[in-house]
């Protein structure tokens, strides 16, 4: 019988394509995903540590898994991602689950194979390291149906002063040109319709490859000149990096989606400097308006987040007129989480927990009205849409603006670009007929 495998992802897309290369390594080692959660010979963790939420999911998750192991004694649990790589977490988990067959570092998860063959006399192994070479000869097991993730740069500099990022991932390092297009060209030829890049901040690929003038306008650019009908969606783009250049790359393509991820984090100056984001509200709304210039049906989304140490409802306030002031078709909304190792974990004036959560619902709420009237505003327009999936009967598609519709078909539409037109809002959801 094949040997089987589970692999359980938290965090972020980043994590999610990580998942899908740790896939492929296990495929090539013969395993075939497990069909029942609870007996897979090798379960995977792949960790996310940038919220505590994330980190106590995980922990959770261990408790359940020790159960299984109970079961099944020969069960491998493989424990890796940013959890492991902050500051004394990988030692502690040793200590406390000593059931865990490996735990492993985000900068070395392509020993995996190996690893997992050596059986370490039952004990918990551990390798974390600081190496960060790019392994560019990683196998991938796809599971974004006809999205494909492509990694255009690891690690960050950026070292907002609430973020754990940095530590677990290490610095920048973008992959060269060349591989990202042959990647690319590649994934197109075998049907995927749909590319999104990825890395901490888009914005700044190239900048530590020496030597080069590749950046990220030039990339984007020869991205589109891939022939082939597809959509080229990329994040996260910091707002302080954004340049005009991107812009114009996007808005003279014919391939590049018109959805712009690009977090605010506060609406506050002075939370803005507390977190070293090095820009104020006001460049942030005028990157805004650089973009909405360019690309007028631009489809903006950001990530904000409330009750960063000192934060006063005049700084949210700030935050909420800037909500306003940008109407996101999509936000995702965050309260602060102090993270061990980080500045601001030691800053005075950490706000208490009532005050983060009504400022929470505040915001989502004013951003339910904000989205409520835009999808109003879609009725009766037309879209080019890319059918993504089909799911309960319909199919879902997504508009170059990146707002999801709604429209009777069948499964053979998925991967299709459509006409469409917005018959219907319910509840900020569109529905579309095909024109
Ligand atoms: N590189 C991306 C974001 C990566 S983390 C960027 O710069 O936008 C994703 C989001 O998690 C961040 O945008 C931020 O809003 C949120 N986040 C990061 N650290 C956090 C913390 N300590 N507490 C709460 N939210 C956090
Ligand atoms: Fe974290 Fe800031 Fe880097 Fe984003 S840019 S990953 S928020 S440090
Ligand atoms: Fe992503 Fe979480 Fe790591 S958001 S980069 S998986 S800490």
């Amino acid at each position: 019988m094949d040997k089987t495998y589970r692999i359980i992802t938290y965090g972020c897309q980043m994590n999610v394509h990580e998942s899908e290369k740790i896939a492929g390594m296990l495929e090539n080692e013969g395993y075939v995903r497990s069909d029942n959660d609870d007996i897979a010979d090798v379960v995977v963790l792949n960790t996310c540590c940038v919220r505590e939420t994330a980190e106590t999911r995980v922990t959770g998750n261990l408790g359940i898994l020790k159960k299984s192991k109970e079961l099944k004694p020969d069960m491998k649990i493989i424990v890796c991602g940013c959890m492991t790589q902050s500051d004394g977490t990988a030692q502690k988990l040793k200590e406390r689950c000593p059931f865990i067959f490996a735990i492993l570092g985000t900068h070395n998860i392509d020993r995996l194979p190996e690893i997992l063959r050596d059986g370490h006399n039952g004990k918990t192994y551990v390798e974390i390291t600081d190496k960060t070479k790019i392994n560019e000869d990683m196998p991938v097991k796809r599971t974004s149906g006809i999205n494909a993730w492509v990694n255009i740069m690891y690690g960050c500099n950026n070292f907002c002063s609430y973020c754990i990022v940095p530590y677990v991932r290490g610095r920048e390092r973008s992959r060269e040109k060349k591989h990202i297009i042959a990647d690319v060209k590649k994934l197109v030829s075998v049907g995927y319709k749909q590319i999104t890049l990825l890395g901490q901040n888009v914005n700044s690929y190239g900048n530590d490859l020496n030597g080069s003038t590749d950046d990220f306008p030039s990339l984007l650019r020869d991205l589109s000149a891939i022939d082939g009908k597809f959509r080229i969606k990329f994040m996260t783009s910091h707002p302080k990096d954004i340049v005009p250049e991107t812009v114009d790359a996007i808005s003279e393509s014919d391939k590049l989606s018109h959805f712009i991820h690009m977090p605010a984090q506060s609406g506050s100056d002075r939370i803005l400097g507390l977190m070293n984001r090095k820009y104020t509200s006001a460049d942030y709304l005028s990157k805004i308006d650089m973009i909405k210039n360019a690309i007028p049906d631009a489809g903006l989304s950001g990530d904000i987040m409330v009750g960063f140490p000192t934060e006063t409802e005049r700084d949210f306030a700030d935050t909420v007129d800037l909500v306003s002031a940008v109407k996101y078709s999509n936000l995702y909304t965050f309260i602060y989480s102090r993270r061990k190792g980080t500045p601001a974990a030691n800053m005075e004036g950490q706000v208490p927990t009532a005050d983060k959560k009504r400022r929470i619902a505040e915001l989502i709420k004013r951003q339910a009205q904000i989205a409520c009237g835009s999808a109003v505003a879609c009725v009766g327009r037309s879209y080019e849409i890319l059918c993504s999936e089909h799911k309960n009967g319909k199919i879902v598609g997504e508009t170059r603006c990146g707002k999801a519709v709604l429209i009777d078909g069948d499964a053979s539409m998925v991967g299709k670009f459509i006409n469409a037109k917005i018959i219907k809002n319910v509840n900020s959801k569109l529905y579309g007929a095909i024109n």
